[in-house]
């Protein structure tokens, strides 16, 4: 399709229309030249395809679908392979439903523990969420459908998620909020980008040019069509000058006349109108002309994909005395609403119409397990009855181990609104406590999509993190707990003792209008590490019924220039008697840097099946960006010339394997000496360091120490020449002016001179 001349032949009030929406998931037709309207989905965890009573948050139906593991779940698996076989999945239900493009993923960065959407984003860590949010886009896109990356940008919160602006400096902005979107577009190209509805340091992300043009199209090179989030529009006409294509759902027409209003006053430009209908027909031809209605859309299969994906998903945080996996012909006692109706998904525009759920009782039972089970506490109210709770001791003390399910209900964590605290229900802590002190040998499996605090956790034996697993949860809990797949999944993101604890804590929501992202670049584990405090599980932990050991880690060489690329190596063993998939992460830090840099920062991992005593080599390539730090004077990734740490190991607080790698920067950045410019900056110059022998031998002088070998010997005595330095070198270069006088000018204007002219 000729998409410039079909756009040439339409008016101006088609186009304006084409940029906003005929309903709530339609795209707008333009009969007169044959446009057909095209259908966008929620999801993207599975496919929320409403019909006629549409809305955004959930409310109202959608047809049957499956609900594979949501986000804050798939991050835990590691694995980019598995998260693009969901997407491949998510795919052909699209195409089976005529569904153009389907509204996910969401990536954005887990700031704090108490985002109500948090279980929809990926991780605390940008890589990680780059790497599994583009294997999610590559899948779907495979298939022909479109994805759409949302919700760009600093969209870390629901508290006033429609007006807050998000406040962060430039480098925080590119260093935790921007690369997964960054990564995502340069690697996978999604054909529609959906911006977020706060604003960023003041503006509305959906009239941004900065960010919809300059940043998103210009320096990543996105060709798609950028899509508001479903009512982010304030200034409509702002909206398309800046680089918004089109308008969700829509206004009414109202805005459509603004911009055709605009145009013919000669506020907009007609181009950017074409401009924006170019690409939002882009992306409608590419779906009309690669539509295959007729692709199978088979639920059964997709359900057992759902378990199998799920249960590489867990997490096993705790396991004392090798608890887990369970014998399969011992009494468990299930226990827990959640052990029977799971939950497996987040509230709001994600919520998928599962056409089947399978609970952990369900699943145990189809297997012949010996179960019993006692619902315990209640998932409506925060109660625990005697009743239930005496229901549940007595079935925890006739089994031979007690399994609780517990975690967050529905109404503690959605889409809309933030958390406000980081605890379970209380009545769930109690029935754990209860049930510990019944049994011994207790577990805790856990639906929550973020961190929760654990106050029972040195009176239980083990704990599975099950986070929101998508609708056959159950089914892949109990494959894990009796061991028929053994656990592999490491936390994408810390779990602190208690919110307190997160660095965002005192700033988090804030004030008004008004939310400060003060914590910087120290979100997550970069905070954590630098300040060695202690966590209850540490970013990237995660523990198997078999063991690892990592060993021979080899660098391609032990200095490479910014320019070049460096090949790491290392061994993973499977140390145990079972087969376990290991997932071996590779952190870089840089040993000393003039910019505050975390200690370490995660720049790649990989997933390995290993047999008992089988050995894999798994490699790792680094480039620039991984030693880069964003510089703000230059407004670029910059390396430090310097040494710099590589580790490899199974989490960011387990890292046996160390070598150091020197890093030479190719980039000189620029130099702007003054006479306020200190001795210290001006010395740490290799240049300007090499011109610095004469002023240095004067400064000297002045106090006292004469010549190199030593000065005058009452002065020596008072001070050494290396506390002298130590003492110059906070003062600016015209302190030579304040204690040589007048005769030194001369010398400080030369050498200021040949600073500037290095
Ligand atoms: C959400 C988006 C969603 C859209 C359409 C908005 O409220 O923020 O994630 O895709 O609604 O339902």
């Amino acid at each position: 399709m000729d998409i410039k001349a079909l756009v040439s032949q339409m008016t101006l009030e088609e186009k304006a229309g084409l940029c906003s929406g005929d309903d709530f998931w339609h795209t707008k037709a333009v009969e007169r030249l044959g446009i057909p309207r095209t259908m966008v989905s929620d999801g993207p965890h599975g496919l929320r395809k409403q019909s006629d009573k549409a809305d955004h948050l959930g409310i109202n139906d959608s047809i049957e679908a499956v609900c594979f593991p949501a986000a804050s779940a798939t991050a835990a698996s590691f694995d980019p392979d598995l998260i693009r076989e969901m997407g491949e999945a998510l795919g052909d239900s699209c195409q089976h439903e005529r569904v153009s493009v389907v509204l996910g993923p969401a990536v954005n960065i887990k700031r704090s523990p108490l985002c109500g959407r948090n279980f929809e984003y990926f991780s605390e860590d940008p890589y990680l969420a780059g790497k599994m949010c583009t294997a999610m886009i590559q899948g779907v896109q495979s298939r022909n459908i479109g994805t759409s990356i949302k919700h760009f940008a600093l969209n870390s919160q629901e508290h006033r998620r429609m007006s807050s602006s998000s406040e962060a400096d430039e480098r925080t902005i590119r260093e935790i909020y921007f690369p997964a979107f960054e990564m995502a577009v340069k690697e996978a190209q999604p054909w529609t980008v959906m911006c977020s509805y706060n604003k960023i340091n003041g503006v509305y992300a959906s009239e941004d040019p900065w960010l919809l043009t300059e940043v998103l199209r210009n320096e990543w090179g996105f060709e798609g069509y950028a899509v508001s989030d479903w009512g982010a529009v304030s200034d409509r006409v702002a909206g398309v000058a800046a680089g918004l294509d089109l308008e969700m759902p829509s206004s009414g027409g109202v805005n459509d006349r603004k911009i055709v209003e605009a145009v013919r006053a000669g506020k907009l430009d007609e181009k950017l109108v074409d401009q924006a209908c170019e690409r939002i027909l882009n992306i409608v031809y590419r779906y009309l002309e690669n539509a295959r209605p007729d692709t199978p859309w088979d639920l059964e299969a997709q359900h057992e994909q759902a378990a199998r994906i799920a249960a590489d998903c867990m997490v096993l945080l705790k396991n004392e005395g090798n608890l887990l996996p369970l014998a399969k012909d011992g009494t468990v006692a299930l226990i827990g609403e959640f052990a029977e109706k799971p939950r497996f998904q987040g509230g709001g525009s994600s919520h998928i119409n599962s056409f089947r759920t399978t609970g952990a009782v369900e699943a145990a039972k189809a297997k012949g397990l010996q179960v019993t089970y006692a619902p315990g506490y209640s998932v409506e109210k925060d109660e625990l009855t005697d009743e239930r709770l005496a229901e549940a001791v007595s079935a925890a003390k006739a089994a031979k181990t007690a399994v609780v399910f517990a975690g967050l209900p529905d109404s503690y964590e959605s889409e809309g609104y933030d958390r406000t605290h980081m605890r379970m229900p209380e009545c769930q802590n109690r029935l754990i406590e209860a049930v510990a002190e019944a049994n011994p040998n207790t577990v805790v499996v856990l639906h929550n999509g973020s961190p929760v605090e654990m106050p029972w956790i040195g009176k239980v034996k083990a704990v599975l993190e099950a986070y929101l697993g998508g609708q056959a949860v159950g089914e892949a809990a109990i494959r894990v707990l009796y061991g028929d797949v053994n656990p592999s999944g490491h936390l994408p993101e810390s779990f602190p003792y208690q919110l307190e604890d997160n660095p965002s804590f005192l700033y988090y929501g804030g004030e008004g209008n008004r939310t400060e992202y003060r914590e910087g670049v120290f979100v997550g584990y970069r905070y954590y590490d630098k300040k060695k405090m202690d966590v209850l599980f540490p970013f990237g932990y995660g523990l198997s019924y078999t063991s690892f050991a990592f060993s021979n880690l080899r660098l391609s060489t032990d200095s490479i220039r910014d320019t070049d690329v460096l090949t790491v190596s290392a061994t993973v063993t499977n140390t145990g008697s079972r087969a376990g998939k290991a997932v071996a992460q590779l952190y870089v830090g840089d040993i000393e840097s003039t910019p505050l840099r975390p200690l370490r920062e995660l720049k790649g991992f990989c997933k390995v099946m290993l047999q008992p005593g089988e050995s894999r080599e798994v490699s790792f390539t680094l480039d620039k960006r991984s030693f880069a730090y964003w510089n703000e004077e230059i407004h670029d990734w910059h390396v430090e010339t310097g040494d710099f740490t590589v580790e490899v190991g199974d989490s960011s607080r387990n890292l046996p394997l160390c070598m150091k790698v020197r890093v030479e920067s190719t980039t000189e950045l620029p130099r702007h000496f003054t006479a306020d410019s200190i001795y210290l900056d001006v010395m740490a110059d290799p240049k300007a360091k090499a011109i610095m022998t004469d002023f240095m031998k004067k400064t000297m002088e002045i106090f006292g120490h004469e010549n190199e070998s030593g000065g005058t010997e009452a002065a020596k005595e008072a001070i050494s020449d290396e506390m002298t330095m130590a003492m110059m070198k906070y003062m600016p270069l015209r302190g030579i002016l304040s204690f040589g006088g007048a005769d030194s000018a001369g010398e400080l204007e030369k050498l200021l001179q040949q600073l500037n002219s290095l």
